[in-house]
C-alpha cells in the first residue's frame, strides 16, 4: 500500500516544518526587501526577473540585493548608534568581510558609513583595491603571517586584532623594528557557551580562538593568558594597546551570551586599568546575531539588539564606576545573509518511496506503509552551498519562474556532485508540477556561500550579480572553464 502525496504533512517531513499555506509566498523573513513575485507569477528582486537574470547571466547564480545590502547595513549603524550615543557617543560598526566580500560591497559599506572586518592577507588585499582607507579597516586571524602584519602596517590599519601571546610578541618586535607602533585589540575568551552550532561557536575554553581569561592554574600567580597579554600590550613601545575584543559565534538567536560576554569583559578591562594604570578606550562585541533560513527561524531587529547591549554595557560601566569605552560590533551575516539567494535551473527529478522515521528496512515499515520524498537535482549544490554539509544547516526553497497551484510535495533539494550529502535544501515542499528546466530560488545565501565556494568536480564558481531599480550588473563574474584549467600546469 502506499500513500500519494496530499496537502497533509508528510510523516517525513522534519516536526518543525510546515506545509506552507501557499507554496508561492515569499516568507519573510527569509527574503530581500525588494523580492516579490511579478504580474507572471515569476521572482523579481530589485526589479528584475529572475528569467531575465538566466537568461543574461545563466546559472546557478548568487543574486543581491543591494538597496537590501546598504539598509540592513544602515540599520545596525543607526540602531547602534541610536542606543549608545549617551554611553560612548556611537559604535563603530565593522562589516564581518569574510561572510561575503567583493569591491563593490566594500564601496557600499563605506559609504553606508560603517568599516570593513578581515581576517586574511587576501581580505585586506580586496579592501586596498576598493580604496578603503586603512584606519577603517581591522585585522583577524588566529595565525597571521609576519608578511599579513607587515601587509597591515603599511595599510595604517585601524587595527590588529591579536589572538595569541604569540602574536603579540611578533606583532610589538615587527613595528617596533619599523619603528612605529601597532594599534592592538586583544581577543580573549570570555568562556561563554553560545547556542548554536559547535564549530561555530568562538567563546568556550576548548578552540583554537583567542586569549583565555581562565586564570592559569600551571602559573603559580594564577594570571590568565588574558591578563599576561595586556600586561605585556601595555609595556611594549611597539605597541599602543587599544582594548579589547571578543566573539561568542555566529547564528546565535538568544541574547543572553552576547550580554555575559560584554559583562565579564567589562568587568575585566576595569580590572586591568585599574591594576596596571592604564585606559583602554575601545571594547568590541564582534559579530554573530542569527538570520532566518527557514519560516521557523526569528532573527531580532537590530534595534532590539542594540538596546538590550546597551543596557548591559550602561550599568555594567555605572556599576563598576568607569567610562564606558567605544564600542565596536562586527556584524557579517545579520547584514549580508538574506540579501541574496541563489538561482538554480531544475534538471533530473526522481521519487523515492520511504518507510517512516523509526521503522526498520528500506520501504518496508512492517506495514507496507511508505511515503514519497521527492529529490529535485539543480545545477549547483555543495560547491556553492557548503553550509549543510559542514554545519547541518537547513535552509528553504520556492519555485521562482513561475507560480504554481499543483500540490505540496515533500522534496529535498540536491546539487551535482558526486556524494550523496551534496544536499542543498534537505526538506521544503514544493508544488509537485515542478520540473526540468524550472528555476528554484534558495534565500539567505548571502554569506558563506560564495565566500566558501569550492571548484568541486570542477564545477565553475558561480558569479554574484547586483540587482536595484530595475537593472542588474556582475559584481562578481562567474568562473568560465578557461579559469578553471588556468593553474594546471600541463605534464
Ligand atoms: N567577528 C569575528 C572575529 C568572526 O570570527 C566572525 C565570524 C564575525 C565577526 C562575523 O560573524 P557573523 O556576524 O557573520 O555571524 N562559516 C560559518 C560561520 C563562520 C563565522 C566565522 N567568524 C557559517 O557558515 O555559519
Amino acid at each position: 500500500m502506499t500513500v500519494s502525496p496530499s496537502t497533509a504533512a508528510s510523516p517525513l517531513a522534519p516536526e518543525w516544518l510546515q506545509v506552507p499555506a501557499d507554496l508561492n509566498a515569499l516568507q519573510e523573513p527569509m527574503w530581500a526587501g525588494s523580492a516579490v513575485r511579478s504580474g507572471s507569477g515569476a521572482l523579481t528582486v530589485g526589479g528584475v526577473d529572475v528569467q531575465e537574470l538566466k537568461e543574461q547571466f545563466g546559472t546557478p547564480l548568487f543574486v543581491m540585493d543591494e538597496a537590501d545590502f546598504r539598509s540592513r547595513a544602515r540599520a545596525f549603524k543607526d540602531s547602534f548608534d541610536a542606543a549608545f550615543a549617551d554611553i560612548c557617543g556611537g559604535v563603530d560598526v565593522y562589516y564581518a568581510g569574510k561572510s561575503f566580500l567583493c569591491t563593490a560591497v566594500v564601496k557600499w559599506v563605506e559609504e553606508e558609513g560603517l568599516r570593513l572586518d578581515t581576517a586574511s592577507g587576501g581580505e585586506l588585499a580586496v579592501a586596498a583595491r576598493a580604496g578603503m582607507p586603512g584606519e577603517r579597516v581591522a585585522l583577524h586571524g588566529n595565525n597571521k603571517s609576519d608578511a599579513e602584519l607587515n601587509r597591515a602596517l603599511d595599510m595604517g590599519l585601524g587595527r590588529v586584532v591579536v589572538d595569541s601571546l604569540d602574536e603579540l610578541a611578533r606583532v610589538g618586535a615587527i613595528a617596533q623594528a619599523r619603528g612605529e607602533q601597532a594599534k592592538v585589540m586583544l581577543r580573549l575568551t570570555p568562556g561563554v557557551h553560545a547556542h548554536t552550532h559547535e564549530f561555530i561557536a568562538t567563546a568556550h575554553e576548548d578552540q583554537k580562538f583567542g586569549l583565555s581569561m581562565a586564570a592559569d592554574t600551571t602559573d603559580e600567580a594564577g594570571v590568565s593568558a588574558a591578563e599576561e597579554a595586556v600586561a605585556v600590550a601595555a609595556a611594549n613601545p611597539g605597541i599602543e594597546l587599544l582594548g579589547l575584543h571578543c566573539h561568542i559565534g555566529s547564528q546565535i538567536f538568544e541574547p543572553d551570551g552576547f550580554e555575559l560576554a560584554a559583562e565579564k569583559l567589562l568587568r575585566f578591562l576595569a580590572a586591568m586599568q585599574e591594576k596596571y594604570s592604564i585606559t583602554m578606550p575601545e571594547l568590541d562585541l564582534g559579530g554573530g546575531y542569527g538570520i532566518a533560513y527557514t519560516p521557523v527561524d526569528t532573527p531580532r531587529p537590530a534595534t532590539e539588539i542594540a538596546n538590550a547591549m546597551a543596557a548591559v554595557v550602561r550599568s555594567t560601566c555605572a556599576e563598576l564606576g568607569i567610562d564606558s569605552p567605544r564600542i565596536s560590533i562586527e556584524p557579517g551575516r545579520a547584514i549580508v545573509g538574506s540579501t541574496t539567494f541563489t538561482l538554480y535551473e531544475v534538471g533530473t527529478l526522481k521519487t523515492v518511496r520511504v518507510d517512516a522515521p523509526g521503522a526498520s528496512g528500506d520501504g518496508d515499515a512492517g506495514n507496507n506503509v511508505t511515503y514519497p520524498r521527492r529529490y529535485v537535482s539543480v545545477d549547483g549544490g555543495m560547491s556553492d552551498n557548503a553550509r549543510p554539509v559542514l554545519y547541518d544547516a537547513d535552509y528553504s526553497a520556492v519555485l521562482a519562474s513561475r507560480t504554481s497551484t499543483a500540490a505540496p510535495q515533500l522534496s529535498r533539494v540536491v546539487g551535482k556532485h558526486c556524494e550523496s550529502g551534496d544536499i542543498v535544501v534537505r526538506d521544503v515542499y514544493l508544488p509537485e508540477d515542478v520540473a526540468a528546466g524550472d528555476l528554484l530560488a534558495v534565500p539567505g545565501t548571502g554569506a558563506y556561500c560564495w565566500a566558501l565556494s569550492s571548484n568541486y568536480n570542477y564545477l565553475a564558481r558561480p558569479g554574484v550579480v547586483a540587482v536595484r531599480d530595475g537593472s542588474a550588473r556582475l559584481i562578481v563574474r562567474g568562473e568560465t572553464e578557461e579559469d578553471l584549467l588556468n593553474r594546471d600546469m600541463g605534464a
